[in-house]
């Protein structure tokens, strides 16, 4: 019997330093394990493209990080247009959204180049990858404004229980990635446990976060397999159960994925 594949809908594969891209996706086809790739800026949404190109079982989003919106302009949008149109491997638009943590002060045009990024997902009809820190209400209210008609996962979810109903509320996805694994984290445990598991997603936003028993050494998207192990532990199901349904949930999302 086949293995059901497992879709870590948030890898950083191309920023890994320890392992090379070939070796970590040699872990993940051991693991059966699918990956989307984000890109940050102008110029990674190129690299994103070459990345998803040259091997199977990767999938892209192109999209200008809230810290890089700076370098967003009309030209990177018609070239995001131009990646979509020539390459059905591009899947969505990400990572994208507000970032409040590291510094606050371009926040106005991080919310211009957030919305705008949204009409744009509108447009060409895909999904979006939204990176949400420590901006929670402005994040939704935004979304709830101007998201007319894309999915949207929110990517590396680290709200409350609460928020994560509000957004479910609102018909958007929680991915949760390594953090769930840590001791101390008890609030992306009780999301984890208590979310509807129809609005449940994989990811492990490596290089970074590396799930326990790693934790300290640099992340690989195969360690998707640890977050998968924690939830189920934290469910009382079977790992098989939340690979099935998360994987059921990441191709009604993104029908594309193989
Ligand atoms: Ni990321």
């Amino acid at each position: 019997m086949n293995k059901i594949k497992i879709i870590n809908t948030h890898s950083h594969v191309n920023m890994l330093k320890e392992r090379s891209v070939e070796e970590a996706l040699k872990n993940c086809a051991d693991e059966n394990v699918v990956i989307i790739v984000p890109s940050y800026d102008d110029k990674s949404i190129f690299e994103v493209d070459e990345l998803v190109k040259k091997y199977p079982d990767v999938y892209g989003y192109v999209g200008i990080f809230p810290e890089d919106v700076k370098c967003f302009t009309d030209k990177t949008l018609s070239d995001m247009e131009e990646i979509i149109k020539s390459n059905n491997k591009i899947i969505g638009i990400g990572e994208i959204g507000l970032d409040y943590y590291w510094n606050k002060s371009f926040i106005d045009l991080q919310k211009e180049v957030f919305i705008k990024q949204i009409e744009f997902a509108n447009q060409m009809n895909l999904p979006i990858n939204v990176h949400c820190r420590e901006a929670y209400f402005d994040t939704l209210n935004i979304l709830k404004e101007h998201n007319k008609n894309s999915k949207v996962i929110m990517h590396c979810f680290s709200g409350s229980l609460e928020f994560a109903k509000e957004c479910i509320k609102h018909g958007i996805y929680i991915a949760i990635g390594g953090v769930v694994t840590f001791k101390n984290a008890v609030k992306v445990k009780e999301v984890a446990k208590n979310i509807p598991l129809d609005y449940l997603l994989l990811e492990t936003d490596d290089p970074y976060l590396t799930p326990v028993p790693y934790r300290g050494k640099e992340n690989q998207p195969s360690y998707v397999k640890y977050v998968v192990r924690e939830i189920a532990n934290l469910r009382s199901i079977t790992s098989e159960e939340i690979e099935r349904v998360t994987t059921i949930n990441a191709k009604n999302i993104f029908p594309q994925i193989i």
